[in-house]
């Protein structure tokens, strides 16, 4: 059906192309202007973020470093753009920027996967065993007991191969199926395995009862036998369900990782949860004490599922590892597109995988995390700029020349300007993206909003605004870390919500920091040295290629300064 659909839409996009080129009207013309203005036709496809080389993909899966490769396997569909049909893709890399995709690592073949092989983890169990978990899916009609979420295991057919080409699903499988009290289609998901103080093996699913999200907490000493925990590990009510959970240890002190199994003294652990209800990655940091088998947040207010989330962006079902190589946690996580499923069929493909990050604990508040793009990125870095101590008067837009394109790296860095100047305004959790999509990139406040323009037109008609707004706010000053969709693109047809959160300013910051990543149609901004990040996605359909310019702004009407800033075109990673 699917191929079906896609083959006529080419036919209908050659009809359209002759007739209306140059306007965007409809959702007709959005794909003609797609194949027009794209002489090289795709010019959404990225530089150095991980995608195949067709179809959909959806969540990172069974993550690790082993034997010298990074290990990435996804959700993906060997038939489509559209989800469906899914399959474990596979993919090996030395520096996590150029990836070698492989065969695929899982296919649906058996009763209890027969409709898919759904997301999982990997976890290495000795010094040469490196397991898959993943969850089957199954049709009723054709599963045992009415089951249709199962989890199943799969084992290299070699080990002492470091690209792991091969897997087999083991006899035993289903490994496990959902406790009477769970719904079997509410029952995904599992993460990787540790070893917990009683020497025996602990795992994480997703769940949901009523409307409640579960991490369910199963014990192994084989790794294949599992038995449930008399409690889930972790819950939160009117969260919906949790998918993809992830709990992972991190130091107190310091940017290392630790390994998956690692507690004690030192450090405290990360619960992230997917909310299937919202689209978003939620984390909450805490303690989990192995003994009792239980995880208490550090701070209940901002617990898994309604306090703090990994981006503000398009960002989900992530999952980290530790990697032993350079000692270091990486979170990954699937960035959807934010056009039509049409749209997509037409391009022929459909999602990224968001840019590898490194995550640890951000010691000014000892309970959210600071992310920063890993260090390998650098290593593309070209052409450069740097600017120092530039005034942006009110109403400024100066143009950063010398760098252009759509691969880009830029960091810039604002004086605090006079913060008496602040306006009031009550921001918090709650209401900050709604603040930000109101405020937006044009409105003219005090202290903002000022900022970068990337991917912008020189007209521009086509911009997407990466900006700060500092209020003043009940408990001190806060800055609104806004990312402005709503001139990204001239097409219609797209999803350009304006996205947001905030960093709270002390008394001893004397700076704004922001660094985005431009790569095409994906836009990673992390502000304050990664407190908040955003990913947002973006279609221009005139600021492609070497039609876009970077632009630094500011519609406030108090003047501001650039401390510093400094812009890199990016080189293309290897992806195939
Ligand atoms: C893909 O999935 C659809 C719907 O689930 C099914 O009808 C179709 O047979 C599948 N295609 C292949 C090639 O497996
Ligand atoms: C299960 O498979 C049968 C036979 O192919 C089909 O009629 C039915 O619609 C399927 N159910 C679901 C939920 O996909
Ligand atoms: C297993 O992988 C190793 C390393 O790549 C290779 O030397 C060996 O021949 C493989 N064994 C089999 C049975 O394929
Ligand atoms: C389980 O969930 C499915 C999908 O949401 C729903 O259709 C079904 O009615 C539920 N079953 C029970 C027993 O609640
Ligand atoms: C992915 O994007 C599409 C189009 O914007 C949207 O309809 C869908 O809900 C998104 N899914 C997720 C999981 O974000
Ligand atoms: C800044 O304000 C001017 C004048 O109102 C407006 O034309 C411009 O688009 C604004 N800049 C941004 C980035 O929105």
């Amino acid at each position: 059906m699917a191929i079906l659909a896609c083959a006529l839409l080419s036919l209908c996009c050659c009809f359209v192309l002759a007739s209306a080129s140059h306007h965007f009207m409809n959702k007709g013309t959005f794909f003609t202007t797609l194949n027009v203005q794209a002489s090289q036709s795709q010019p959404y496809r990225t530089g150095f973020h991980f995608q195949p080389t067709k179809n959909w993909m959806n969540d990172p899966n069974g993550l690790m470093f082993y034997k010298g490769y990074y290990h990435l396997f996804y959700q993906w569909n060997p038939y489509a753009a559209v989800w469906g049909n899914i399959t474990w893709g596979h993919a090996v890399s030395t520096d996590m920027l150029n990836w070698r995709i492989l065969q695929l690592a899982l296919v649906p073949d058996q009763w209890y996967d027969l409709y898919g092989c759904w997301s999982g983890s990997a976890t290495i169990i000795g010094p040469d065993k490196p397991v898959l978990l993943y969850t089957g899916w199954s049709n009723v009609s054709f599963s045992r007991d009415n089951q249709v979420q199962m989890q199943a295991m799969a084992v290299p057919e070699n080990s002492s191969d470091p690209l792991l080409e091969k897997w087999r699903k083991i006899e035993e499988n289903p490994i496990l199926v959902a406790p009477t009290d769970i719904n079997s289609t509410k029952f995904r998901d599992p993460t990787e395995a540790w070893i917990a103080s009683d020497g025996k093996w602990r795992m994480l699913i997703g769940a949901k009862r009523k409307n409640r999200g579960l991490a369910l907490l199963y014990k192994s000493s084989d790794f294949v036998h599992w038995e449930q925990a008399k409690h889930p590990l972790h819950s939160v009510p009117r969260t919906g369900m949790w998918e993809c959970p992830d709990l992972y240890p991190i130091l107190v002190a310091g940017k290392n990782g630790i390994e998956t199994s690692a507690n004690g003294h030192g450090v405290m652990h990360v619960l992230k949860v997917s909310l299937d209800d919202t689209k978003h990655d939620y984390y909450t940091v805490g303690t989990y004490v192995s003994d009792t088998d239980s995880f208490l947040p550090a701070n209940a207010a901002l617990d898994a599922g309604i306090g703090l989330q990994y981006d503000y962006g398009k960002f989900y079902a992530s999952k980290t590892f530790y990697d032993s190589g350079k000692g270091r946690r990486i979170l990954i996580g699937w960035v959807n597109e934010s056009s039509s499923s049409e749209n997509d069929i037409g391009k022929g493909w459909s999602s990224l995988q968001g840019f590898p990050r490194q995550v640890w604990l951000d010691g000014d508040t000892k309970n959210s995390l600071l992310q920063w793009p890993i260090e390998e990125i650098e290593s593309l870095r070209r052409k450069s700029v740097s600017l120092s101590n530039v005034p942006l008067k009110a109403g400024s837009l100066v143009e950063v020349r010398g760098v252009e394109g759509t691969q880009l790296d830029v960091e810039v860095e604002f004086d605090l300007p006079r913060m008496d100047l602040a306006e009031a305004l009550n921001v918090d959790a709650s209401n900050v993206q709604v603040t930000c999509s109101n405020l937006g990139a044009s409105r003219h406040g005090a202290l903002g909003p000022f900022g970068l323009l990337v991917l912008a037109s020189d007209d521009h008609v086509e911009q997407t605004a990466l900006f700060f707004y500092i209020v003043a706010s009940e408990h001190g000053w806060k800055a609104l870390v806004c990312s402005d969709q709503s001139r990204s693109s001239l097409a219609r047809d797209l999803d350009k919500t304006s996205y947001g959160s905030y960093v709270s300013i002390s008394q001893r910051e004397t700076s704004l920091r922001l660094r985005v990543l431009v790569d095409h149609s994906i836009v990673e901004s992390f502000a304050q040295g990664g407190k908040v990040c955003i990913t947002s996605r973006v279609y221009p359909t005139k600021a492609i290629n070497n039609k876009a310019h970077l632009y630094l702004f500011n519609n406030g009407t108090a003047s501001v300064q650039v401390r510093n800033l400094l812009a890199w075109e990016m080189a293309s990673a290897k992806i195939d």
